[in-house]
């Protein structure tokens, strides 16, 4: 069925950092759907038709949905755990609960309410990380798939330094995850991602076997952890003691390259940059987890130098946040004292077009552009009595934007359309 959804629409075609005219912008605009695909984009007056239905939202924003490169599925229930840095979390809170994912009925359950709460928050495409265990990323697929939405997923790989219960072997691993890719990737619009859930919790019997699994499927997407924390990197370094650095671990089992996604990537040593920029790896940067959990500060402004291109996201259950624009907000904030910028455009470039490119599936999701998934999100920038008042001084779309990306949330969501069906 076609559907007119009508709006102020917003949508990038390049980056506002690298160009100037990187975005299009229609004040009394429309997204023509059919299908769950964008058929186009324009003016209402243009795309309007007799007997064509149509959703107003006016005055709201209709934007591509936003994108969040790096969550933890099984760690819905571990947001807000007090008083850890990384080590001790995982050891404290969040192993103990992921363990829970073995149980009959509890990872069915807790997908449904892991999507709802993507949905809330105007995320229609999410890289997640599941438990150890196979049914984890067997149900949130299989949740997935039932609302159509595209998900990149794995099963966390990890052998040695947790609990027994969240543990698999170098064999085990593989045989799941090679189960897991045979019967979801490129299943609809579900996609794999090898996950060694780093180099701590994995042997290199492991390592050679997560790395075995990206040659035998090099369209996977590889997702991991690096440089996170000060304590992480010295354990790390001791566990591999042949490694030049961190990255250098995952270089050595050949995981490098633009499919890989390195969650963290803050404490880097020169040569590790170097070769990030090399490979055409990508950083994740994960601003309410790396404040929640003292971290340190992502350096955007001098990656981007180097010509790396970086993701954003939430990093649940060490984020704090499931919103996109709350992770643009404490984004900024981390920048600032990096004595750098984040320009309004520029933070809603990255959480769309701009982690879509990370994904290396601009041509799909990010974008409002003709023949691309129709996954939109509806913004209210009058969402709270603050908000509100604050446009009441509003005079650019900028500002607005950049409203809406300080004192946005979940509020500020009207509507998420995932494949062209309403969600919320
Ligand atoms: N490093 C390894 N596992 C994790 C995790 O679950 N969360 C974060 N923030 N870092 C990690
Ligand atoms: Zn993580």
């Amino acid at each position: 069925m076609r559907q007119l959804i009508r709006g102020r629409t917003l949508s990038f075609h390049a980056d506002p950092v690298e160009v100037e005219n990187a975005f299009t912008y229609h004040e009394d605009g429309a997204v023509l759907v059919e299908d769950g695909k964008i058929v186009a984009t324009g003016d209402y007056a243009t795309l309007r038709a007799d007997g064509l239905p149509e959703i107003d939202h006016r005055p709201n924003l209709i934007l591509p949905g936003f994108i969040d490169t790096h969550i933890h599925f099984p760690q819905v229930q571990v947001v807000a755990s007090w008083g850890a840095q990384l080590l001790d979390w995982l050891n404290t809170y969040t192993f103990p609960e992921e363990a829970r994912f073995s149980q009959q009925g509890h990872a069915p359950a807790m997908a449904e309410k892991f999507l709802d709460l993507l949905v809330h928050h105007g995320t229609t495409t999410a890289v997640a990380f599941c438990s150890v265990h196979p049914q984890s990323a067997e149900a949130l697929f299989s949740a997935a798939e039932a609302r159509n939405m595209a998900m990149i997923a794995g099963k966390v790989m990890m052998d040695r330094n947790a609990p027994e219960a969240v543990l698999d072997t170098p064999q085990q691993g593989y045989d799941d995850s090679k189960a897991l890719i045979e019967k979801w990737h490129g299943r609809g619009r579900q996609r794999y991602a090898i996950t060694p859930r780093f180099a701590i919790t994995s042997t290199p019997q492991q390592m050679e076997m997560a790395g075995q699994l990206a040659r035998e499927h090099p369209d996977c997407h590889i997702q991991t952890h690096l440089s996170e924390n000060l304590d992480e990197i010295a354990f790390t370094l001791s566990l591999y003691p042949q490694a030049r650095d961190y990255l250098d671990i995952y270089e050595t089992y050949g995981l490098l390259g633009d499919k890989i996604l390195l969650g963290h990537s803050i404490h880097l040593e020169e040569r590790e940059i170097a070769r990030m920029a090399e490979t055409g790896s990508h950083p994740v940067f994960c601003p309410t987890s790396n404040l929640f959990l003292g971290s340190g500060l992502f350096d955007e402004g001098g990656l981007r130098a180097r010509g790396i291109r970086a993701g954003i996201a939430t990093d649940i259950g060490g984020g704090t946040s499931y919103s996109m624009l709350q992770t643009m907000n404490e984004g900024y904030k981390i920048l600032q004292l990096r004595g750098q910028k984040l320009h309004p455009f520029a933070a809603f470039h990255w959480a769309t077009r701009g982690n879509a490119l990370v994904l290396g599936m601009e041509d799909r999701i990010g974008t409002l552009a003709a023949g691309t998934d129709a996954d939109l999100v509806v913004l209210n920038s009058r969402a709270t009595p603050a908000m509100t008042l604050r446009m009441e001084r509003a005079t650019t779309l900028a500002e607005e934007l950049f409203i809406l990306q300080i004192m946005g949330d979940d509020r500020a969501i009207a509507q998420t359309y995932v494949a062209g069906k309403p969600m919320l």
